[in-house]
């Protein structure tokens, strides 16, 4: 996710760009940067770093001007740097445009333009459209984007504006979300509302595909098909912090429904129309394979539980023996590394200090690094030799949740590109498992749906101090991230466990009352799980069930049963931690718990 700001009017552009930009980086904030038309042309300003730092860095120049663009980022394609933060421009800088989105074929349409002797300055797939503008613009600024655009595949919204035309600006929305201010004699887009508050409560919410054209006087929308558009005014009633979450009341419940968008973007950006992997460039070649005897996970916190399913995945399909392990336990445990050795660091923030010190000394010892990250650039990533990146986009609510569902994707997607490459899965099975993972936004949807449900149950257990998590197989694993989920943002003491092991020892804990939340998604151990459940129930636990839908026979034996929709055993976990995502949320809340920033706890765990 990156923010994108624009201005055309009366008045000052750069005090509406840094404003809106201000209020547009908890969108993203690697770098950020404007372009503006000024009385001596087009002048561009883009810096690394926050947003201080382009102000600190434009703050004697001659900024004079009635149109800009401004951009915050939020790096999927290309290091943060000065030189891949927004705007971007042709050669002679007399277009720029900004961008929230990933254009798919950039690398298509860059070989095209590098064949007509353009010259490229940024690793971004940003810098395609400045030069395809150009390409088309004959002084006919929306045309010319209408061109460009008809040449581009992906999610954007873009603004684009033109040293010749200095008096229009033309935006394009295709599934990155775009918005226009109203004003008098000044008009505004934007990525979403908080950037535009401060200047005006008239927007309009332009919709997939659509163009706009504005200048200061005026704003018109054109259709796919290039017709004009009508569109109501939409008044803002929000101020600016519901408006950063969207309308939602926190950053947690927000990026829980950003779930299904996030697995998407992580799932099918890397897959071919014949659901072939690319796992951008990370080469894992059967060679590559053949000279690996060991492969760790290692991580911390939730990223772990993600490294306990990717070890389970890639034994699973790859047949490779795989030691998941916490990263503070690891780096002091002198573990056997050798350069036979995979390591691959989870990390949602690529900052963690114990995954850090762990890879580190994987890489002292010659293991070969790998790394699944969020934050584009972060130190894990730069410290790694292959990056899988996560595109789960920003995550502000400590409690990571779409960091983590993302994350499965990725072990999945390493775990089927193992298991073709070495031959213990065929291309055929191998499509089979990603044909179902495609199922998985819609699935994802659907479990959302049911959010209503979860929370009237939530609201009856937040007293509840006696909560239990248990599961089987890839259960345990689930139990673990739930029950980690509910402690830091309810404060209940819960706790998880692999359902086999109450009887050695913790069934002494269950008493009436006692909340049991039991994972039943394996049909292998089925039947297990509804012996254990009747064990607990038979101490007077209250049991609800997470099961998939049709598996019926666990109601006989449970008080309640959220269903999940059906799906390969092996897959189940990025849908079954959902309704324990809403659950711990819903706990939180009736609790009057910061939610978003509970007690004690940091996004980021820079230190020991
Ligand atoms: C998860 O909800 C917690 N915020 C925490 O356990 C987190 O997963 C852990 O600190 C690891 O963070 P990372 O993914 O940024 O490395």
């Amino acid at each position: 996710m990156c923010g994108i700001v624009g201005y055309i009017g009366n008045n000052e552009s750069v005090p509406v760009l840094l404003e809106g930009l201000s209020k547009l980086e908890y969108r993203g904030y690697d770098s950020a940067g404007i372009a503006v038309m000024t009385n001596e042309g087009m002048k561009v300003r883009k810096f690394k770093g926050r947003l201080k730092n382009l102000e600190e860095g434009i703050k004697h120049e001659n900024m004079v001007s009635s149109i800009g663009i401004g951009h915050t980022r939020w790096a999927t394609h290309g290091e943060p740097s000065d030189v891949n933060a927004h705007p971007h421009t042709n050669i002679n800088a007399s277009i720029a445009v900004i961008h929230n989105g990933i254009i798919e074929n950039y690398m298509e349409i860059k070989e095209y333009l590098i064949e007509k002797g353009i010259e490229f300055k940024s690793e971004t797939d940003t810098e395609v459209i400045a030069h395809l503008v150009d390409e088309y613009y004959e002084g006919n600024l929306l045309e010319a984007v209408n061109k460009a655009v008809d040449r581009m595949e992906g999610a954007y919204a873009i603004a684009v504006i033109a040293k010749d035309s200095p008096d229009e600006m033309v935006a394009v929305r295709k599934d990155s979300p775009l918005i226009v201010g109203l004003g008098e004699g000044e008009n505004f887009i934007a990525s979403d509302i908080p950037a535009l508050l401060k200047y005006t409560r008239d927007v309009l919410l332009i919709e997939n595909e659509e163009t706009v054209h504005l200048t200061k006087d005026k704003v018109v929308i054109y259709d796919d098909l290039g017709r004009e558009v009508n569109r109501d005014i939409f008044k803002v009633t929000w101020d600016v912090e519901a408006a950063e979450k969207d309308g939602y009341e926190h950053f947690t419940i927000k990026e829980i429904h950003e779930q299904p968008k996030g697995v998407k973007e992580t799932l099918l950006r890397r897959l071919d129309k014949d659901n072939n992997i690319n796992l951008d460039g990370i080469k894992l070649t059967k060679e590559d394979l053949d000279g690996i005897n060991k492969v760790y996970i290692v991580a911390c916190g939730t990223a772990y539980h993600a490294g306990l399913i990717g070890k389970y995945a890639i034994e699973k399909f790859a047949n490779i023996p795989v030691e998941a392990d916490i990263a503070s336990e690891f780096r002091y445990r002198d573990p056997f590394i050798d350069e036979h050795t995979l390591f691959i660091a989870v990390s949602q923030s690529g900052e963690t200090l114990d995954t850090l010190a762990s890879l580190r000394e994987a890489k002292r010892k010659g293991a070969r690094i790998m790394s699944v990250v969020n934050v584009v650039g972060s130190s894990v990533a730069r410290e790694s030799d292959d990056v899988f990146y996560t595109w789960a986009g920003i995550e502000i609510g400590v409690a990571s949740t779409k960091a983590y569902t993302t994350q499965l994707v990725a072990m999945y997607l390493i775990a089927l590109r193992m298991a073709e490459e070495s031959g213990k899965m065929t291309h055929e099975e191998v499509s089979k498992v990603i044909e179902e993972l495609k199922t998985f936004p819609e699935k994802l949807e659907k479990i959302l749906e049911n959010k209503d449900f979860i929370q009237k149950f939530a609201d009856s257990q937040f007293n509840n101090e006696r909560i239990v998590f248990m599961g089987r197989g890839l259960d345990v694993s689930v139990a673990h991230e739930s029950s980690l989920k509910l402690k830091e943002i309810s404060y209940i003491n819960s706790f998880s466990i692999a359902a086999g092991e109450l009887k050695h020892g913790t069934i002494a804990l269950i008493e009436e009352g006692t909340l049991i939340l039991a994972l039943a998604t394996q049909q292998k151990l089925f039947d297990k799980m509804l012996s254990n459940i009747k064990e607990v129930k038979a101490r007077g636990a209250h049991v609800v069930s997470i099961a998939k839908e049709g598996d019926t026979a666990v109601e006989k034996v449970s008080d309640e049963v959220i269903y999940i929709p059906e799906t390969m055993d092996e897959l189940t976990p990025i849908l079954s931690v959902v309704p324990m995502q809403l659950f711990a949320y819903y706990v939180s809340l009736a609790r009057g718990n910061d939610v978003d920033k509970p007690r004690n706890l940091a996004k980021s765990v820079t230190v020991e």
